[in-house]
């Protein structure tokens, strides 16, 4: 069992758990991912680790409300516990010692890059963000990126809080007053990592995007996190789930995505929601 050290709302339907888990806690590095399960009938949710406290044993996970076991999993408070969290899974993300980074967040993206960017910036590098958000409320964890990135950009679709655009918007306009960007790390949906790249590989800005397809068994097993990356497949559990993004078929994951909607309705009509 593991137990619920704390837990915070960071706006409607986002929550962030900490958890106690030493063996995670002792041994993951940013990227990795665990997977969770609430409870003993509970469904396997694979989720990328947002923060570790080596020393607090903890580590911390932050989770969009989006259907039952998610759900389930909000409804457990701080000193509950949940049956399982088995990790650190996949690799750790591939972080290089270059003059200067932009990370590039959409909505609950910007929880796996938050351990990337407080990485790199501890390796030296000098540290960007640029954080995207449907409104205001959904842009999550600004003040986190504040205490380490020189610069702390937003947009949002709305242009309730920075600029009114997408984060390629932001993106573009660093671009076009001549920054230098040696990297880019964009985690996201898809179509905007998809969009990122599309700004960057004309310019050979090295980017790293970061893919969470359906899993089940997350050992590299079941083949249903399988994705195109530079023509061979890969299965984003264990090759991933950081890829380089000059590489990666999005057509085909979102595709992939797509495949499994009529199911999830099915399975929401069938629990009467
Ligand atoms: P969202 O749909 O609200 O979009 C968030 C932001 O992404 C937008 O505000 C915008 O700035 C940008 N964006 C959206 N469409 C774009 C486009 N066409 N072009 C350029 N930029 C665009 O995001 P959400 O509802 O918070 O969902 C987050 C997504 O991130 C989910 O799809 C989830 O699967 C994914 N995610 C991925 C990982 C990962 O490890 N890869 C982790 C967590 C979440
Ligand atoms: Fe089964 Fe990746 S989740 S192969």
């Amino acid at each position: 069992m593991y137990k619920i050290v704390s837990k915070e709302t960071l706006n409607a339907s986002v929550e962030l758990m900490e958890i106690e888990a030493p063996f995670v806690a002792r041994k993951c590095e940013a990227g990795q991912f665990i997977i969770i399960r609430v409870d003993e009938d509970g469904e396997r949710i694979p989720l990328t680790i947002a923060d570790y406290d080596r020393e607090k044993n903890t580590v911390t996970i932050i989770y969009q409300v989006v259907g039952y076991s998610t759900e389930l999993l909000s409804k457990k408070q701080a000193g509950d516990t949940v049956v399982d969290f088995v990790g650190p899974l996949g690799k750790p993300a591939p972080l290089h010692k270059v003059s200067h980074v932009v990370g590039v967040a959409g909505g609950v993206g910007a929880a796996p890059l938050y351990p990337q960017l407080r990485k790199l910036h501890e390796m030296g590098v000098s540290v960007d963000v640029i954080i995207g958000g449907r409104s205001a409320e959904y842009v999550i964890l600004a003040d986190k990126f504040k205490e380490f990135c020189d610069n702390v950009y937003i947009a949002t679709d709305d242009g309730s809080l920075g600029t009114k655009g997408f984060v390629t918007t932001v993106l573009q306009e660093l671009i076009d007053k001549g920054e230098k960007i040696d990297e880019v790390i964009a985690i996201g949906p898809l179509i905007m990592m998809k969009n990122v790249v599309a700004l960057t590989k004309p310019l050979n800005i090295p980017t790293s995007v970061s893919l969470n397809p359906i899993m089940i068994d997350g050992t590299g097993m079941c083949g249903g996190c399988r994705v195109s990356v530079g023509g061979k497949m890969m299965f984003a559990c264990v090759d991933g789930p950081d890829f380089d993004g000059f590489e990666v078929d999005f057509d085909e994951c979102m595709k992939r995505q797509g495949m499994f909607k009529e199911e999830e309705h099915a399975c929401k009509i069938g629990r009467g929601e």
